[in-house]
């Protein structure tokens, strides 16, 4: 009895037994029963002729004996029963993990031909990754054999089989076509394939067969037909019935003589990314396809979930489960019944919006809004739900009050891809995601209408690198008030009707060309001449447009084997810009929305070939000496093919992106198999897909594709002149504009409209900084891109990363901080770019502290660029898929940075790396500005490079130079100009904020106060250093809490003595101790006019201009070149201004300057005494004073309310220890401040810096001078954890200074400590004992703790913690890895693995103080060689 719970079909073949050879096969025996299973089939034999035996069959029945239960010997016995010339009925089960289906045709003299499939019902996955069937007994062509004909006679062919529905499949209200294609949708055409129809009428003929169990003890029952969700019609055995194409039951013997079953329907296997998963017990559930229910009483009340899909080149089976989606409140109805397939109409009803007719009601657009809504947020990979709600509430509210709402910019991009996703007629499809949109929603006359094609044109057209993309222009409001574009195409040819019914030109524009006279366009009656452009704004009358001709790129037509092709003349336009489509997005309809993708071939050869057309095909056949008397002999089929290769010669000759039929239906079916793992679906029309020529050679013509309508879509409306309500122009003659007259009126529509015509692509500029130089960068990058794009400055913590996929240029400027980190406003966003690039790999992060970007860069392959800018050689058409995250993005990165570090600009590189890998298109390499040597230089020199790179690429900014543009790197400030700030003095109503308030305010960040309660000198002896412990009494502000490990920001104050050297130099002798607020001049366009004002500065808040310069802003550091620049405009003396303007360049100059006598504000000023400077300008431009970071030397178990630091004291001559003195500015702060006196400051949690979460894993704390103060929090925490009686692990700790007696830092307090088990090991490296060798911390540990290090580290999953200085911190890093090669004996390789381990773990543990250590001869050294190998 065979296992009914497996699924197995059953198929019954007639096999007629021979004298010679018998029945064809042989068996034998099986373990199970049934017993006989088909061994062999002999080659010719009666069974093989049949084509429906395969070996592995098992027997179950002869006639009407039943072998399910038999011996092998009663088996035998029954089959050699038979007699020769008798027919025996076999009952045969495919065998077991594979499935069997017959498919009947029949050719149009109606003989059948069926076909045996027989595939694993488990697929695999090929090397392509592509699903796929195995198939009895290899490829399964082998398997496609066509069996006997009723009349008898056996065939046996490779042939294509196309099934369609059965009139019970549901889904037959979905199967024909909606959408629009790229190939000339816009004219009314014949049907673009007739092949498809033939084919249609063969395979209406399909007739498919299933029965649905196998038979219980022998007995076939046959039952009614059922739906079942793959499609199949089944019925249980017995008395089947057929089904044809219509549903009509017929008789059974009219058509097949085999049966079939098929898998139940509960045995169907769950669907992963729309392919059949193997059946697992754990996976397989019988309610794993949901049947959806449907209302007709006639039908059955099953609909599948899916629908399967056969490949019949391949075999491959998949499965779409999108087409469920359109089953919603979106869908349409196709307009196909389950008798009439409109697949070849051109325009039908269902995909097409009448204005007039269609008019959206509120409830429908509320649906269509909320559902768009939901899908844009889906499409998300980052989740918002918040964002989510609150948009939906907006759109929702909107609609209510208003009927209507408007689609954010990165809505409508995403709704335009997803439109062009979803059309079903479109073959480039595989590109969707790389589409640039243009939002011209603002205009409101057809002259911007006109200036935004002329963009679209440009951009679209890249001197033959054709581009995709879209131009909105505004959304329909009533339609009687529509923005169209009247032309079908932005370029067309005139079509002129003589009186001889002959027509000059395109025949398919004769109707527009009749229009384009009437509105005044002057008839040239050539067979190329290009029609004007037909716009309308607002509802009003169009006006016409001539194109530029430079923006008309045409292609002259030749063959590259018959000169005479090309004084033949034919031509065409190079990018295919259909303008007459509606988008239908969110429930918004666009009108007027032209876009464009480029040409394949074929639909330049039908444009000229139809006979609808240009028709001159035969021309092409008698010249090339073709037959053209009769059809048989294939002139047109070969004079066609050659016009196609005219064609693809032409372009490709032109360096015009073309597409061949073949490429493009190779890349669709990628998009298709894309498309079914990323949504499990793609709507396809299979009329529109097929080329009109070679159909069955590519590979689409054997694809079975679904369609369906999804939303948002295309769609087609009524032609505007058909239903327009003509205001007065109408048989008005009106001259058309040209464009030498346009150019000039579209000037100055443009400088009317300001920026906001200007600025047509969006550019977004994130920065990370942590000193506030990179900001300073981005604002300069914002400034020159501003004169092209619509720019603007965003900080990377601030940035809402579901943005990302839908910017268009995105342009990064960061710098690097501790060891190779990002800046702390960078952290999250480099952390979601690492998620987005390698989910598993951040998913295996999460249980460490911090992502290395240090490893980032370095694993990444190099840079890839896809060029896109035209000004380079042209690269070959760039038409692969376009599915990366970031595939419509072009992105540049620039880093801060200084070589003084091991890790330099490393999380710019991160960054760039990651954008690239997900896809991003980078426009130039990423600059990199050492901060030691020329990063002003780097900067300037990229900015320039990558706002020309980025105004080729957008064609946009033509008019604008870039050395205007780029004046911003110069110093002509974005800001400053004198009548634009100024001090109001004591102004009314102003009261002065209390310094946190202040504080917190300009620096957007929550700023608390401290006391210095008790500040100790830590040094003995040398009286030029001093180090000091300072210790703030917190209890004030309960918001400071803090680990050990933690960090506290603190904001000084400025050296009183520099300030009042800059208050005396001040121009305007405003009173130092009045309150004074420093003031705007804006001037704003409202709809009462210009309105100009003084509005105060939103940065600097009120305060005394001496509280300006002590606490706001930094006067201590270098002046920019920016601020020299200005300097120099301000300066009276020509010598000054001369010198000031060389430093201004920024160039080695202002480098040399920089480094030798590091000048301050006020030396700047005394340098160049005739300078006038006045306080608004300062506050206007200075940068502001940032806080100093410290790590806290203190537990707040042993302290509470107290914060206690080590700060060493830094002061140092320039010009490497011979010039003037200088106090760094917040130690010395520390340093003189009255003990009592209130600090300003935050607390940093430095979370990869906290001792391990189990407190018996072993920590080497190794700190050199004041690197040791963060283990002071360490250890009094551990001290204090111990007196709790908590166990704590060991701890051994490296110190080094110069001297035992002179700057040993807290000596009584470690060995207190470690008398208490809070150290277990204590060593110390001197460097300066008289007449010893220098000894570092890393030599110690090399000499000393070699072991320790080994047993701890290596053996013990023990932590290491390193804090000071980043050369030491480098050091000290190698000295380890050296130690765990020699101790470990592993190879150099294998120990900086196991560091690299240790990091990712957070076992290894920095805390980077940056250049601290012999700061002048570090930077001197990097800056040698810096220059000298730039000489080199
Ligand atoms: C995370 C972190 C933790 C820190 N923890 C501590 C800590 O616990 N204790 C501590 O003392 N410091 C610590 N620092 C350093 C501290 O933040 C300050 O950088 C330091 O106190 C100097 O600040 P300042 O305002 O006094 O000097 P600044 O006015 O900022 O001057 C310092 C600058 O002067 C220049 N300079 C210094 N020496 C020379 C020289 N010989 N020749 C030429 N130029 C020179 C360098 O450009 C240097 O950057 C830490 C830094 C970081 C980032
Ligand atoms: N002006 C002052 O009163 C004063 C006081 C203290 C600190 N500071 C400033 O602050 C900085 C940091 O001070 P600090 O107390 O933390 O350190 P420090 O006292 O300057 O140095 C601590 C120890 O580290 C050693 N060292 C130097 N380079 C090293 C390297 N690459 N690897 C390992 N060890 C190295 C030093 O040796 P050598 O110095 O012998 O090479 C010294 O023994 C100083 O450089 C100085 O600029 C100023
Ligand atoms: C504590 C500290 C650590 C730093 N670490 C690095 C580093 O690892 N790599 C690097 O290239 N630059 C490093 N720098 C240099 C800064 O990136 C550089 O000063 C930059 O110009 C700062 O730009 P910002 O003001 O935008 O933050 C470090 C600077 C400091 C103060």
């Amino acid at each position: 009895m065979p296992n009914l719970s497996k699924p197995g079909d059953i198929i019954s073949a007639d096999i007629c037994k021979r004298s010679i050879g018998g029945l064809g096969f042989l068996v034998r025996e099986r373990r199970r029963k049934p017993v006989v299973i088909v061994s062999d089939i002999i080659e010719g034999g009666a069974a093989h002729d049949t084509g429906l035996l395969e070996v592995g069959d098992v027997v179950l029945k002869v006639n009407s004996v039943d072998l399910t239960n038999v011996s092998y010997q009663e088996a035998l016995y029954a089959l050699r029963a038979v007699k020769p010339g008798e027919t025996a009925t076999l009952l045969l089960r495919v065998r077991d993990g594979f499935t069997s289906r017959l498919e009947t045709t029949f050719n149009h003299q109606g003989q059948a031909r069926t076909v045996r499939i027989t595939e694993s019902s488990v697929p695999v996955v090929n090397s392509e990754g592509k699903s796929s069937k195995l198939t009895n007994g290899g490829p399964n062509l082998d398997n496609r054999i066509v069996r006997s004909t009723p009349n008898g006679q056996n065939t046996r062919r490779r042939e294509s089989v196309k099934k369609i529905e059965s009139k019970t499949n549901s889904l037959s209200e979905l199967t024909c076509g909606v959408c629009l294609s790229s190939n000339n949708p816009t004219i009314p055409q014949p049907p673009r394939v007739s092949a498809p129809n033939d084919r249609r009428q063969d395979v209406s003929q399909t007739v498919t067969k299933v029965v649905n169990d196998e038979p219980k003890s022998g007995s076939s029952k046959m039952a009614e037909t059922k739906n079942i969700p793959n499609g199949h019609s089944i019925t249980n055995g017995g008395n089947a019935k057929w089904n044809d194409l219509n549903g009509n039951a017929i008789a059974k013997d009219d058509v097949v003589d085999a049966t079939i079953v098929a898998r139940r329907p509960t045995e169907k296997t769950p669907l992963v990314n729309g392919i059949e998963k193997p059946k697992s017990a754990e996976s397989h559930t019988p309610t794993s396809v949901k049947p959806i229910h449907k209302s007709s009483s006639t039908e059955s009340n099953h609909q599948p979930s899916y629908h399967t899909l056969r490949n019949w080149e391949t075999g491959t089976r998949t499965n779409d489960t999108l087409y469920t989606k359109c089953m919603k409140a979106q869908s349409v109805a196709t307009g196909c019944t389950r008798n009439k397939c409109l697949g070849s109409v051109m325009n039908p009803d269902h995909m097409s919006i009448d204005p007039r007719k269609n008019v959206r009601s509120k409830e429908e657009k509320l649906e269509m809004a909320v559902d768009f809504i939901k899908q844009y947020y889906g499409s998300m990979k980052r989740k918002n739900p918040e964002m989510e709600k609150k948009r939906l509430a907006e759109v929702v509210e909107s609609i209510e009050k208003t009927g209507s709402y408007q689609l954010t910019e990165y809505e409508l991009i995403f709704g335009a891809k997803t439109a062009w996703r979803n059309a079903p007629r479109c073959i480039g499809r595989i590109q969707w995601n790389k589409l640039q949109v243009f939002d011209y929603r603002h205009v409101d006359n057809t002259a911007q209408m006109f200036d935004a094609i002329c963009n679209h044109l440009k951009y679209a057209t890249n001197k033959g690198n054709i581009r995709s993309c879209i131009t909105f222009f505004p959304q329909r409001t009533d339609y009687k008030k529509d923005f169209r574009v009247w032309s079908s195409q932005y370029i067309r040819y005139a079509g002129y009707g003589q009186p001889d019914g002959s027509i000059i030109g395109d025949p398919a524009n004769v109707e527009f060309t009749e229009v384009c006279i009437k509105l005044g366009w002057k008839p040239k009656f050539g067979r190329f001449d290009i029609l004007p452009l037909v716009l309308q704004a607002n509802g009003e009358d169009p006006d016409i447009y001539e194109i530029p001709p430079d923006l008309a790129l045409e292609v002259k037509l030749r063959h590259p084997r018959f000169k005479w092709f090309e004084e033949l003349g034919y031509k065409w336009c190079a990018v295919p810009a259909v303008s007459n489509v509606l988008l239908d997005i969110g429930g918004l309809e666009f009108p007027a929305a032209p876009f464009n993708g480029w040409f394949m071939g074929t639909e330049i050869a039908r444009d000229l070939c139809d006979v609808a057309r240009y028709n001159v095909l035969q021309d092409v056949a008698e010249k090339m000496n073709l037959d053209t008397r009769n059809t048989s002999s294939l002139w047109k089929d070969i004079a066609l093919v050659e016009f196609n290769v005219a064609v693809l010669h032409s372009y490709q000759s032109d360096r015009v992106t073309i597409m061949d039929h073949h490429s493009a239906t190779q890349s669709f079916m990628k998009h298709y198999a894309n498309e079914l793992k990323l949504r499990g679906g793609c709507p396809g029309d299979w009329v529109w897909l097929t080329p009109p020529i070679s159909g069955s050679i590519t590979p689409i013509f054997h694809q079975e594709v679904l369609n369906y309508i999804l939303h948002p879509s295309c769609k087609y409306q009524p032609d505007p002149w058909k239903y327009h309500v003509w205001k007065g122009k109408v048989n008005k003659v009106k001259k058309a504009i040209r464009f030498k007259e346009l150019a000039k009126s579209v000037l100055i529509m443009s400088s009317m409209m300001g920026k906001a015509m200007a600025n047509r692509v969006k550019a977004t500029i994130l920065y990370a900084s942590e000193t506030g130089k990179s900001l300073e960068y981005a604002k300069t990058l914002c400034d020159i891109f501003n004169h092209a794009f619509a720019a603007k400055v965003v900080c990377m913590d601030d940035y809402d990363i579901v943005h990302l996929e839908h910017e268009t240029l995105l342009l990064v400027v960061t710098s690097t901080f501790g060891n190779g980190d990002p800046p702390e406003n960078g952290v999250n966003l480099g952390q979601t770019l690492v998620e987005l690039s390698k989910p598993e790999e951040s998913q295996d992060n999460l249980g460490t502290d911090k992502t290395r970007f240090t490893s980032i860069h370095n694993v990444t392959p190099s840079v890839r660029r896809r060029s896109s800018v035209a000004m380079e050689p042209i690269d070959l058409p760039d038409i692969g898929e376009a599915t990366g995250l970031l595939a419509n993005l072009r992105f540049a990165v620039f880093g801060l940075g200084s070589r003084a570090y091991p890790h330099f600009c490393a999380f710019a590189h991160a960054i760039d790396t990651l954008l690239g890998e997900l896809s991003g298109d980078r426009l130039l390499e990423i600059g990199e500005g050492d901060e030691l040597c020329g990063q002003e230089e780097s900067f300037r020199n990229w900015a320039k490079k990558v706002f020309q790179i980025a105004c080729e690429t957008f064609c946009v900014g033509e008019d604008v130079s870039v050395e205007a543009a780029s004046a911003s790197l110069a110093g002509q400030d974005r800001s400053w100009s004198p009548n634009k700030f100024r001090i109001a003095v004591d102004p009314e109503d102003v009261e002065e904020p209390a310094l946190l308030e202040g504080l917190s305010n300009f620096h957007k960040k929550k700023v608390s106060g401290c006391k210095l309660k008790k500040r100790t000198n830590l040094q003995s002896g040398e009286q030029d250093r001093g180090t000091i412990l300072v210790e703030f009494d917190s209890s004030s502000s309960s918001e400071i809490k803090y680990l050990p490990g933690d960090h506290i920001g603190i904001y000084p104050c400025n050296q009183t003595e520099i300030v009042d050297r800059i208050l005396e130099r001040l121009h305007d002798k405003v009173d130092e101790k009045a309150l004074i607020q420093l003031q705007i001049f804006e001037q704003r366009t409202t709809p009462l006019g210009v309105i100009s004002n003084w509005l105060p500065d939103k940065r600097l808040p009120a305060c005394t201009l001496r509280t300006a310069f002590e606490r706001y802003f930094d006067i201590t550091t270098c002046p920019t070149p920016q601020l020299l620049k200005i300097f120099a405009d301000c300066a009276a003396d020509d010598k000054e201004k001369a010198r000031l303007l060389e430093l201004s360049e920024g160039k080695s100059e202002y480098e040399e300057w920089k480094f030798h006598f590091l000048p301050n504000l006020a030396e700047v000023l005394a340098e160049f005494p005739s300078v006038r400077v006045e306080a608004s300008l300062l506050l206007s431009q200075l940068s502001p004073l940032q806080c100093r970071y410290y790590s806290i030397s203190s537990s707040t178990d042993v302290y509470p309310n107290e914060v206690h630091c080590t700060v060493a004291i830094v002061s140092y001559n320039t010009q490497g220890g011979s010039g003037t003195k200088r106090h760094g500015v917040c130690s010395s702060y520390l340093n003189r401040m009255e003990l009592g006196s209130d600090i300003c400051c935050f607390i940093r949690p430095a979370t990869s810096f906290h001792l391990p979460k189990n407190s018996s894993a072993p920590c080497l704390l190794i700190g050199p001078g004041t690197g040791i103060a963060p283990f002071r929090s360490f250890w009094q925490q551990r001290m204090y954890d111990i007196k709790q009686g908590k166990q704590v692990g060991e701890v051994a700790l490296l110190f080094g200074c110069r001297h035992p007696d002179r700057d040993h830092l807290y000596k009584d307090e470690i060995q207190e400590a470690k008398n208490c088990g809070a150290i277990t090991e204590y060593h110390t490296a001197f460097s300066r004992l008289p007449g010893q060798p220098k000894q570092y911390v890393q030599h110690v540990l090399k000499e000393q703790l070699a072991d320790l290090a080994y047993d701890w580290l290596l053996k013990n999953s023990g932590h290491v913690y390193i804090c000071g200085d980043v050369t030491m911190a480098d050091d000290v890093n190698n000295a380890l890895m050296e130690v765990l090669e020699k101790k470990a004996n592993i190879s150099k390789k294998e120990a900086r693995e196991h560091v690299t381990k240790m990091k990712e773990q957070g076992l290894y543990h920095e805390d980077i103080f940056g250049v601290t250590l012999r700061t002048y001869e570090v930077n001197k050294s990097v800056r040698q060689r810096h220059v000298t190998s730039k000489k080199k």
